[in-house]
């Protein structure tokens, strides 16, 4: 696969070097951390599963503590496991002095179950959604959704996966030993001040939104997964604000993916670099029953962009060698030969995905996402000097800015007049039909909740919504660069 060259980014690049958080430090002392893995919760029983919004203390760096957000954790929350055509019952208490919403992404439920800033828990509120698992096997997660504070509390550690399971999907002989050879992978970056604490400030972003200097797994630098000698299932979700990764191991290792946000690929598909935005989830299968260490890269797309030829081809140079090249891994899997491993061939097949035939796409809509420096309504986040908004809109709590009718497929266009975004739409799984101007590669031709746009190319998307959203509830679209929703590229749409 190729890296994506031709993005434009929204600032004028500077002199185009790597992090130094991207290049392995020439000795270390320090005993690396294990990966964290958040507690598995079973959502199946239709008990209430408690989920406690509250404050917490992280150790990012060793030593040194740091105030965060949880959901019944210090940091992040529990993987809520549920299953199709079984009822998730949710009960959340905010213990928090501040308001939060909390959104389930990708979940395909009614907008009033939805999470999104309309349902607001006061602080000492509980709010309890039943939801109807109807849809897919698939990786989604949940995190706050509060209006014009979304950036601020997930990157504090307002989010946590939710996985769905399905009778197909289990009858397949895939990884599935939740964090053993099925490993939650989240993604973030933060930024520390000189103490080791967790630096963030909505109005200090700049036009990309905040981009953390180093990278965290599941909130730890650079940790270490024990796992056994055959397949092992990622399940990845790029949790970070705003920054868009490449994946990839440093040997430059094949690996399959076989789910994209919305579910199971078609088939897997081989890939050595994986590009992931904001949102966006992707589950893979890495084989490491050779018993070698696979190390993971998560190399700042940004960073390859600026340095157009340069530190890319550079880099490809070093990926293509056999010898690790100096880059730090931001997740290490280490083989142990002793644990029970998955070692059945990888499926050939994996879902069946259903497009629409063209004569069922009723209707076209287009969005253009625009960043202008103009008047600043000083209402979004409080970042007077940015506008950002979609058809020359920006989010309203009181407008509904479209209404779609239920169980029809449209198609939706998205361009962005300035820089890449990715564009998320709740209550619903799409297929990207173009990306970027052009068809869409085979990795995204499976079900999506989040598709990618830069400036100048349309992307196109086919969807239909099958659940309600009403004007007391609607559904959101918005970028998934979470500075971006929070000053204004978010609108609201209901479906009857
Ligand atoms: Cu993951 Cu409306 O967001
Ligand atoms: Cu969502
Ligand atoms: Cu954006």
């Amino acid at each position: 696969m190729s890296f994506v060259l031709s993005r434009r980014r929204f600032l004028a690049s500077s002199v185009p070097v790597l992090s130094a958080s991207l290049i392995r430090p020439a000795w270390s002392t320090a005993t690396p951390s294990k990966l964290p893995i958040p507690a598995l919760v079973d959502g199946t029983s239709g008990e209430p599963v408690d989920l406690q919004i509250r404050r917490g203390e992280w150790s990012f760096k060793p030593g040194v503590k740091t105030a965060t957000l949880g959901i019944s954790q210090d940091y992040l929350g529990p993987t809520i496991r549920t299953q199709q055509n079984s009822e998730l019952n949710l009960r959340y208490q905010n213990t928090l002095t501040e308001g939060v919403a909390i959104h389930g992404h990708g979940l395909h439920v009614p907008g009033k179950v939805d999470g999104g800033p309309q349902l607001e828990m006061a602080p000492g509120d509980q709010w309890q959604p039943r939801l109807s698992i109807v849809q897919p096997a698939a990786t989604c997660w949940y995190h706050s959704h509060t209006h014009g504070k979304t950036g601020d509390q997930v990157y504090r550690g307002l989010a946590g996966l939710i996985i769905i399971d399905d009778d197909e999907a289990d009858s397949m002989d895939l990884p599935r030993q939740y964090g053993i050879d099925d490993l939650p992978v989240i993604i973030q970056d933060r930024t520390f001040d000189a103490e080791g604490r967790l630096v963030y400030s909505l109005n200090d972003a700049d036009e990309d939104g905040w981009l953390g200097e180093t990278v965290v797994i599941n909130g730890a630098i650079a940790p270490v997964a024990t796992v056994p000698a055959g397949k092992v299932r990622l399940r990845i979700l790029n949790g970070a604000n705003a920054r868009f990764y490449i994946v990839a191991f440093a040997d430059n290792r094949t690996f399959y993916k076989i789910a994209s946000d919305g579910g199971l690929l078609a088939a897997p598909v081989p890939m050595t670099t994986m590009e992931m935005s904001p949102g966006e989830r992707c589950e893979i299968i890495v084989d490491v029953s050779d018993g070698n260490a696979a190390e993971l890269l998560t190399l700042f797309e940004d960073e390859f962009d600026e340095a157009e030829g340069g530190i890319v081809n550079n880099l490809l140079d070093l990926l293509g060698r056999s010898e690790t090249p100096p880059l730090q891994p931001s997740l290490t899997l280490r083989v142990d030969r002793s644990l029970r491993a998955h070692t059945a061939p990888l499926l050939e097949k994996l879902a069946t995905i259903a497009r629409p035939n063209e004569s069922e796409i009723t209707r076209t809509r287009d969005f253009v996402l625009a960043m202008g420096d103009g008047g600043g309504h000083g209402t979004h986040g409080g970042h007077a000097a940015m506008d950002m908004t979609i058809n020359g809109a920006a989010m309203d709590m009181n407008v509904i800015n479209e209404r779609v009718q239920r169980g029809v497929w449209e198609r939706w266009r998205i361009r962005s007049d300035q820089g890449a975004h990715p564009f998320h739409v709740h209550g619903c799984s799409f297929l990207i039909e173009q990306m970027e101007g052009a068809a869409a590669p085979p990795d995204q031709r499976g079900w999506k909740d989040t598709v990618v746009l830069d400036d100048d190319d349309w992307s196109e998307i086919v969807v239909r919504f099958d659940h309600p959203a009403t004007e007391q509830y609607p559904y959101m679209y918005h970028c998934h660069i979470l500075e971006h929703e929070d000053r204004g590229m978010m609108g609201q749409f209901t479906v009857s």
